[in-house]
């Protein structure tokens, strides 16, 4: 590999020049290797934060990540593989049935999950309150439950793009998570090595979420399918309303619970509906469009294939799930229609009950978090309960409160439409 210098890159990005790829596969691997200092590679985040990287360098740079680590490979697993990957939102509960219910339809699901941080939820920590049930597990792990149950949810391995682990970590402190160049190489360096034959992307748009508008959450979009693409991926991303919350629901075992509700056939139908649209696709890509998800929900295999995948890490899918300490009750202010949930306000206030974590380090309280009484466009009464707060520690619910405050509207409901979850499909 060519020598280059850290100072040498960081210029030219500074400068606003291309950067070739032999100094992106030199500044990635001596990054990995602790030869380009973290005040180095900040530089070098920042500089391209400001002023980005063409399809090119993206292309080279996920490239440059994937090859840091090992590759896994499905390809003699005896069904198709597909993945999903969401951006992040609040109540974002939807990989817990999604994975399941695609296995009952024949499709294997390599999930690789990740904690939580901040106001967004994450899949590990959820599926962490299932009594017994483990989210590390060995690749010859991975690769039996995939053959026996057809799903796996759990943490990527160590080996799996170890550059995107240390520059997310160095991103996260330094302000330079929101750049569309490292979040699509990110998100996509790991999902390509991870080796699924299809992809769908979830990219959440709204106050809940990285992109609020529209637009950069389509120029994302358009630049992770690229990517996939190029890959020889079959990838399709979904733009997905995030500027409410999903379900009913934001915690861990809470979350937990409203997923088997719709593995039960029952559930919010916003949940369902963006289940079934995410399988869809998932099944499309994967070339099993013959198989209708829905029917695989009502007829219980989607059920039969969660307690088959819970078991298989350990958990006992039939325990009750751990509950919160305490609780406490906000009535709703007026009678009339809640006409606005806010994602973000009740994302905070599910964090700051110890649903979520402020440090990577930090423990999360399994039976944690808010749940709401009502979803945009339904009625709603004076002194009836609005929102159920929930936490161990009742000093926490001062400022989950104070979160919530102007985070809903209630009124009379004129001119009220509910809007659709699906805003727009990328592929
Ligand atoms: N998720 C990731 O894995 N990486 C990012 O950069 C952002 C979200």
């Amino acid at each position: 590999m060519a020598a280059h210098d850290a100072v040498e890159v960081i210029l030219a990005k500074r400068d606003n020049h291309e950067l070739t790829d032999s100094q992106i596969d030199w500044v990635i691997d001596a990054y990995t290797r602790g030869e380009v200092a973290d005040e180095q590679m900040s530089a070098l985040a920042m500089a391209i934060l400001l002023n980005g990287m063409n399809r090119t360098e993206i292309a080279r740079w996920t490239a440059a990540m994937i090859a840091s680590g090992e590759r896994m490979d499905f390809s003699t697993l005896s069904r198709p593989t597909a993945d999903k990957h969401s951006t992040g939102g609040v109540g974002d509960k939807i990989t817990l049935p999604l994975a399941p219910l695609v296995a009952a339809c024949g499709v294997a699901v390599p999930q690789l999950s990740g904690r939580g941080l901040g106001h967004t939820g994450g899949t590990l920590d959820k599926l962490e309150s299932v009594p017994g049930w483990r989210a590390a597990l060995s690749n010859e792990e991975m690769f039996a439950i995939l053959e026996d149950v057809g799903a796996v949810i759990c943490a990527a391995g160590d080996g799996l793009a170890p550059a995107d682990k240390k520059l997310y970590a160095l991103r996260d402190v330094t302000g330079t998570v929101e750049a569309i160049p490292l979040i699509a190489s990110s998100i996509m360096s790991k999902k390509i090595a991870e080796g699924t034959g299809a992809l769908v992307l979830d990219v959440k748009v709204g106050s809940g979420a990285f992109m609020k508008d529209l637009a950069t959450a389509r120029e994302l979009a358009e630049t992770m399918v690229a990517l996939g693409t190029d890959a020889g991926v079959h990838t399709v991303a979904l733009l997905t309303d995030m500027a409410t919350p999903l379900g009913l629901t934001a915690g861990n075992a809470i979350e937990v619970a409203e997923s088997v509700e719709v593995l039960a056939g029952g559930g919010p139908a916003d949940v369902v509906e963006l289940t079934l649209a995410l399988a869809r696709e998932m099944l499309a890509g994967a070339g099993r469009d013959d198989v209708d998800p829905a029917d695989k929900l009502a007829d219980g295999s989607a059920m039969d294939a969660w307690k088959a995948m819970i078991r298989a890490q350990g958990g006992d899918p039939d325990a009750a799930l751990p509950e919160a300490k305490e609780l406490h009750v906000v009535a709703a202010p007026a009678s009339g229609t809640l006409t606005r949930l806010d994602a973000m306000a009740v994302g905070l206030a599910a964090w700051r009950l110890g649903a979520g974590r402020a440090r990577k380090e930090d423990p999360v309280q399994a039976g944690a978090g808010v749940v709401w009484h009502a979803r945009p466009g339904d009625e709603v009464t004076e002194g009836e309960p609005l929102f159920t707060l929930l936490t161990d520690e009742p000093e926490r619910f001062d400022r989950a409160l104070a979160s919530l405050e102007g985070g809903y509207d209630i009124g009379d409901g004129a001119g009220f439409t509910r809007g659709e979850i699906v805003l727009d499909r990328i592929s």
